[in-house]
């Protein structure tokens, strides 16, 4: 079945325009990717204890409730996020194949108070659900974008579709949040095989990438999208020169599997029920085969691409730590360039580099992420699954700094 979707799809795409858009496509190069530095601007303080925010629960990925805009919204008073959650039931390392999205809710933006999973688990789509993003629209339905991971009916198996769910939420004194309305769940778009890799076409030994859809409303046209993490589409990996710069020496073996991509996907109707594929807005190939949860922020004529990326997914012959990574343009469909050089943007500390994972940047440079695995003062090993300290990030031209601290998860709008 797999194969005849890849040709299908080859068919739908004239070879020549496909081939001209990767061409053109904005690159991370193994140049850039080589010459990473943790600095007061980009490390994040050290985490020594937290306050866990759902003891039941193992908490990650997590993405406000934002209007069409991007802004962060409020349901009567409250901000609203919602947090991939499993069971402490499941092992740490076992949560990301028991994954549901849970809300929390808080007046202050600072003090959480866990809410439900906002729909019904038996008719979500895939075996479980993975990252995403909410958006509240104009006549206040929800939609909930989010990965469905695997098949209901096959266990926790790696194929990944993006996904969406719609419902209302509302909160009044006598019975707190309510969750009503809920719609269908509908499968918004699926992996090509030609500007996005399919499961069959994956080389190496991580799992391929078509999840994290990120809703983003053009702040010029209008125009609406999904932002996503792919890796580029095909059977030829051969790397060109755009993927490696200049660099001293051969490129190792095996570098060519890794080939991660900030895919993008344009609405095509109000409802946003139909999504169509265009080029990816970046590629990794030979550099790293996990961006992970890309967003856009713009500011001005500042355009601002996050993604988030692990030590153990750079190709062999690099190094960089589990950071988020940042590329500037000056349009949305621009050239993309390392931020800071390189595109590190926030790092962990050298002492603890596996502290917060999954940074996503918010208006007015707020920066939210989960808590990871520390070391506590006394120098004991501590697993988080819970919000992290929000950080307080400064953006000027192609450059970033750290320039503070918030609280736990802590988001103002
Ligand atoms: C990032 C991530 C996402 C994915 C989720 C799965 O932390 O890998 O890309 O949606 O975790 O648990």
């Amino acid at each position: 079945l797999t194969a005849l979707v890849v040709s299908s799809a080859f068919a739908t795409f004239p070879v020549a325009s496909s081939a001209e858009a990767v061409e053109d496509t904005p690159t991370w190069s193994r140049e850039d990717a080589s010459n990473f530095t943790l600095t007061d601007e980009n490390t994040a303080p050290n985490i020594d204890s937290f306050t866990d925010v759902a003891p039941e629960y193992w908490v990650w990925d997590t993405w406000p409730l934002r209007d069409r805009d991007g802004s962060i919204a409020k349901i009567n008073g409250y901000y609203v996020q919602f947090a991939l959650t499993a069971s402490k039931d499941y092992t740490w390392g076992g949560r990301h194949d028991h994954a549901v999205i849970r809300y929390f809710y808080s007046k202050n933006g600072k003090d959480w108070e866990l809410g439900t999973i906002p729909y019904d688990e038996d008719k979500a789509l895939g075996f479980r659900q993975w990252a995403g993003s909410a958006m509240i629209d104009e006549d206040d339905k929800i939609h909930l974008f989010y990965t469905a991971s695997g098949r209901k009916d096959e266990g926790p198996t790696f194929e990944q579709r993006l996904a969406k769910t719609t419902f209302e939420m509302d909160y009044d004194n006598k019975e707190g949040f309510q969750v009503t309305n809920n719609g269908e769940h509908q499968i918004l778009a699926e992996a090509d095989g030609v500007y996005y890799e399919t499961q069959a076409q994956k080389t190496g030994d991580i799992i391929y990438s078509f999840r994290d859809p990120w809703f983003f409303q053009h702040p010029e046209t209008g125009e609406e999208y999904l932002i996503f993490e792919g890796n580029t589409g095909g059977t030829d990996k051969t790397l060109e020169a755009d993927n490696i710069g200049n660099v001293d020496g051969p490129i190792p073996d095996g570098a060519e599997d890794y080939n991660g991509n900030v895919g993008i996907a344009k609405a095509e109707n109000d409802d946003l029920t139909e999504f169509e594929l265009m080029p990816p807005l970046l590629e990794a190939d030979g550099v790293n085969q996990q961006l992970e949860r890309p967003h856009v922020v713009q500011k001005g004529d500042d355009y601002y691409l996050f993604t988030i990326s692990h030590q153990f997914t750079f190709a062999p012959g690099l190094d960089g730590p589990d950071g988020l990574y940042g590329f500037h343009a000056n349009e949305l469909f621009g050239d993309y360039e390392p931020m800071n050089g390189t595109g590190l943007v926030v790092a962990n500390p050298e002492n603890d580099p596996f502290q917060a994972y999954s940074w996503a940047v918010l208006p007015h440079g707020q920066v939210i992420s989960f808590i990871n695995e520390f070391h506590d003062e006394n120098g004991d090993f501590q697993l988080g699954g819970s919000f992290a300290p929000t950080l307080k990030l400064k953006l000027k031209d192609d450059t970033s700094e750290i320039k503070g601290v918030m609280g736990e998860g802590e988001i103002h709008g």
